[in-house]
């Protein structure tokens, strides 16, 4: 992951993450989520408080898809133009849902900070995600092309 995308990630909070999951019955599943962090240029963090049906598919399949980009334009204002002027990256992986370490320490005392207690009771693990492959989303010529 290079600094663009590490920076397009920890900025993404303007918009927001989606992360992909599919469960073994094949079904697609998407959820937001608002604590994304790359922690490394090579690791993505989330706080699991309320993921559910991700959490189960990722213990029968760690391999997720998770989409970031800046802020996009207002939609009456959408053109090619200024649609390519957003940062948009997709990064495909492994997570792993942690319980303990640093990593999850830290994951803890952000969750107290930001959402309180009734969060942090709420608190199952941090997902690590591992990076593997980034995908480049920005419209134009180099969309969905692979970029690392
Ligand atoms: C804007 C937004 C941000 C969210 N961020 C998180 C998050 O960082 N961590 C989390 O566990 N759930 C977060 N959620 C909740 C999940 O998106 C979702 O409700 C939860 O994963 C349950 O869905 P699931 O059963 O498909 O996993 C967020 C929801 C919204 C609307």
């Amino acid at each position: 992951m290079d600094l663009t995308i590490y920076e397009t990630c920890n900025a993404f909070r303007k918009s927001w993450t989606k992360l992909h999951k599919i469960s073994k019955e094949g079904i697609p599943n998407v959820v937001p989520c608002g604590s994304t962090t790359a922690i490394s240029p090579g690791t993505i963090v989330i706080a699991a408080v309320f993921l559910d049906k991700t959490i189960k598919n990722i213990k029968e399949n760690p391999r997720v898809a998770l989409t970031f980009h800046s802020p996009a334009p207002p939609k009456e204002k959408v053109s090619v133009e200024e649609s390519s002027k957003v940062k948009a990256y997709q990064v495909k992986g492994s997570a792993q849902l942690i319980t303990s370490g640093p990593v999850y320490e830290k994951v803890k005392e952000m969750v107290m900070k930001r959402l309180g207690e009734f969060a942090l009771k709420m608190l199952k693990g941090a997902l690590v995600i591992k990076v593997e492959e980034i995908y480049n989303l920005t419209p134009g010529p180099e969309a969905g092309k692979k970029i690392a």
